[in-house]
């Protein structure tokens, strides 16, 4: 009885782990022979690290192979991926912009910083807020949309000393955050003083100004002393193509229509043209490929 027993458990066992191993090998990521990870970050198409491996040559990313900790990037710039999400999200980390006094009126030093993006990609206008930390600045940011259209948005953060700020408390004592407009490919940053840090330069000569993903920051009191130097999490959206889900079904040519999977749905875009793909409800999986969303019985 007790051998049968075990022997029970032990059949259990390799069961179990045979469901896993089908779960795990028949759930596609990228295309057959395509690089699926670049260091920790999974690669899911539409994007790829070589020409054939992504939807098109806008979806390509760049992996440093000869890295000790390779790691991906926009293609032909220094943005370094976080991760992507199939989901039309991808995160990126970026640096803040610093504004640094000597003494009252007497400015060492001012950074701003430039974060460029093309097709397909847009600073998502709902998963980031523009963020300035200091007893005295106004925080700035100035951006283009696809069209050329441009936008700002401003934030002041004012103080008299550290007693006024509260940790994890961002509503303009010390730190202030505010949402920014939507579509935005390519924005400008930079923290501007407004008196010049007179009376606050003694615990907090730089004022900063950041990009950061919602939710992605806690103010602290210590920040006010430094943050140079520091990167934050920016959330991309990203899409597929110029149009909408219908005019993209509606093509008489219907093979450029990239939800290729059966049982999924299409999306349009919520920060400019183009759309995304997701698998219908109760399914999971790679919508962009064919046969990609599994029914969850197979998770
Ligand atoms: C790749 O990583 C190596 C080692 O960290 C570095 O020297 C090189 O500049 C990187 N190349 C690119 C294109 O980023
Ligand atoms: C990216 O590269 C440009 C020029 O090569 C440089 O000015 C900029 O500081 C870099 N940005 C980051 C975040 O490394
Ligand atoms: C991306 O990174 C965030 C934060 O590190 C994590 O919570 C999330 O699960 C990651 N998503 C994917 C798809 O890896
Ligand atoms: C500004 O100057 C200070 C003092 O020299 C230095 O510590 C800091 O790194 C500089 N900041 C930037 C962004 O260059
Ligand atoms: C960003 O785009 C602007 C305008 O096209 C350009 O002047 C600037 O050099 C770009 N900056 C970077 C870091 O690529
Ligand atoms: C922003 O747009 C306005 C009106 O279209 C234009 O007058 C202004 O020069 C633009 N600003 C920049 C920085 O391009
Ligand atoms: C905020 O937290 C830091 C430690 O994380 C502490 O040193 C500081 O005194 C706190 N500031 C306030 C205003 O409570
Ligand atoms: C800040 O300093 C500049 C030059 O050092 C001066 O022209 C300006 O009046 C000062 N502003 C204030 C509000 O003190
Ligand atoms: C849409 O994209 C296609 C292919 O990339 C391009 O040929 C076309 O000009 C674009 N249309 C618009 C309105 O941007
Ligand atoms: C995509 O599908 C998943 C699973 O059904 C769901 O949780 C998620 O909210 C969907 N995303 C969108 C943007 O509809």
């Amino acid at each position: 009885m007790v051998v049968h027993h075990s022997k029970a458990k032990q059949l259990l066992t390799v069961l179990l782990a045979a469901t896993l191993f089908i779960a795990t090998s028949t759930q596609p990521v990228s295309l057959s022979n395509c690089q699926e990870t670049c260091g920790s970050v999974t690669i899911p198409f539409p994007f790829g690290t070589t020409k054939g491996c992504s939807l098109d040559s806008t979806f390509l990313i760049s992996c440093n192979q000869t890295s000790s900790n390779p790691s991906p990037f926009l293609l032909q710039t220094n943005i370094t991926i976080l991760n992507i999400s199939l989901n039309g999200e991808l995160r990126v980390e970026w640096p803040v912009a610093s504004d640094c006094y000597a003494e009252r009126n007497k400015r060492l030093n001012q950074t701003f910083q430039e974060l460029n993006l093309t097709t397909p990609f847009h600073i998502s206008s709902s998963r980031n807020k523009l963020t300035a930390v200091s007893c005295d600045t106004l925080g700035i940011l100035g951006g283009f949309d696809s069209e050329g259209r441009n936008y700002t948005a401003a934030c002041l953060a004012l103080c008299n000393g550290l007693d006024d700020v509260a940790n994890g408390s961002c509503s303009g004592a010390g730190c202030c955050e505010t949402s920014i407009p939507r579509g935005f490919s390519s924005v400008t940053y930079v923290s501007q003083t407004v008196f010049n840090h007179t009376g606050v330069v003694d615990f907090n000569p730089c004022g900063y100004a950041f990009l950061v993903e919602d939710g992605g920051y806690h103010f602290s009191s210590t920040d006010l002393i430094k943050l140079e130097k520091m990167e934050y999490p920016v959330v991309l959206a990203w899409a597929v193509g110029n149009q909408t889900c219908l005019e993209a079904k509606k093509e008489v040519s219907n093979s450029s229509y990239a939800c290729k999977a059966e049982n999924s749905e299409c999306y349009d875009s919520p920060e400019g043209p183009g759309y995304f793909c997701n698998c219908s409800y109760g399914f999971r999986g790679n919508p962009y490929l064919i046969h990609g969303c599994l029914g969850n019985k197979y998770f």
